[in-house]
């Protein structure tokens, strides 16, 4: 059985792949957690070619909340501890599309996808001491217009930015009420803006924005300074000295007015809850 042990979803790319790396080089047993086979496989392979065995892959479509009890179910059928929970995959959709539960899939993968894995498996967080779940979020929560009474964006003209910028406003919030729910256990748990990092981000965009995608990704930096901050919030010190806040270049900021409302957190939260129960 591993010592410690970490979990990344979207780990097979980008910020994931890198904090993935990151981890194994701290001495964790890494499960990369990858939506398929075929993209997963290679990235298992590059990092078991550096780290062997103490990286493996499991797989989870977050794009149906059931496959996240299938991924609990087999994760705890081989560890019985999990150290820290890195909620990392997520996308924007240049179409507006729905989840298997019928959620719009922007809402539906980077936010429900992110409170579902968190719910599943806080008791084994809970149990395993000074664990720790980290969030990625985005500093295009600035773009949001989150409207609570309509998560799913019903009979509203689909825009991926803003629809985008609302679920990474849901992850400050969701990180925000998660803290204050965690209090009086040992658990800490932060968000982070990874930087504007050169990944395969964007693919499933659309617009003309994409024309110009060549050039802006010259400017963008590499995944593993984007990882970086991830991985401060999940080693360092400094990142247990306080709880639920939303991080970029591994110093705590504001975010936006929004993403410090507490009340916006709770409805999040109890709206969240209703719909991953149904
Ligand atoms: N790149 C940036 O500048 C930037 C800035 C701020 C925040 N972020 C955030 O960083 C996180 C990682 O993105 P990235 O930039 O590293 O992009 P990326 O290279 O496209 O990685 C995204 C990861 O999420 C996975 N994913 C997407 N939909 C999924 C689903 N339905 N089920 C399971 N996994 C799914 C992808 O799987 P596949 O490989 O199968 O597609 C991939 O592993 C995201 O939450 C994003 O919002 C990125």
């Amino acid at each position: 059985m591993a010592d410690r042990v970490c979990l990344v979803t979207g780990g097979n790319s980008g910020i994931g792949f890198e904090l993935c790396r990151g981890m194994a080089t701290a001495g964790f047993h890494v499960v990369m957690v990858s939506r398929g086979t075929k993209k997963g496989q290679p990235a298992l392979e590059k990092l078991q070619a550096e780290f062997g065995d103490s990286v493996e892959m499991m797989l989870c479509d977050m794009s149906d909340l059931e496959n996240i009890s299938k991924l609990y179910a087999q994760y705890s059928a081989k560890f019985d501890r999990l150290d820290i929970l890195f909620n990392n995959a997520g996308a924007m959709w240049g179409k507006r599309q729905f989840t298997a539960q019928g959620h719009e899939m922007t809402f539906g993968v980077n936010h429900l996808g992110y409170f579902e894995m968190t719910r599943q498996f806080l008791p084994l967080l809970k149990s395993t001491k000074d664990s720790r779940i980290i969030n990625t979020a985005s500093v295009a929560h600035r773009m949001a217009d989150l409207r609570l009474d309509n998560l799913n964006h019903e009979n509203k003209w689909y825009n991926q930015w803003r629809t985008y910028g609302n679920s990474k406003l849901c992850n400050i919030l969701f990180t925000r009420e998660l803290a204050r729910r965690l209090e009086g256990t040992d658990i800490i748990t932060h968000c982070f803006h990874p930087g504007v990092v050169r990944t395969r981000f964007g693919s499933g965009a659309s617009g003309v924005v994409w024309l110009f995608w060549p050039i802006f990704r010259m400017l963008m930096i590499n995944a593993r300074r984007g990882a970086s901050t991830g991985l401060h919030l999940a080693l360092s010190d400094d990142a247990a000295t306080s709880n639920g806040e939303f991080w970029a270049s591994k110093k705590r900021r504001k975010g936006s007015r929004h993403a410090r409302n507490d009340d916006n957190a709770v409805q999040l939260w109890e709206k969240s809850e209703a719909m991953v129960n149904v």
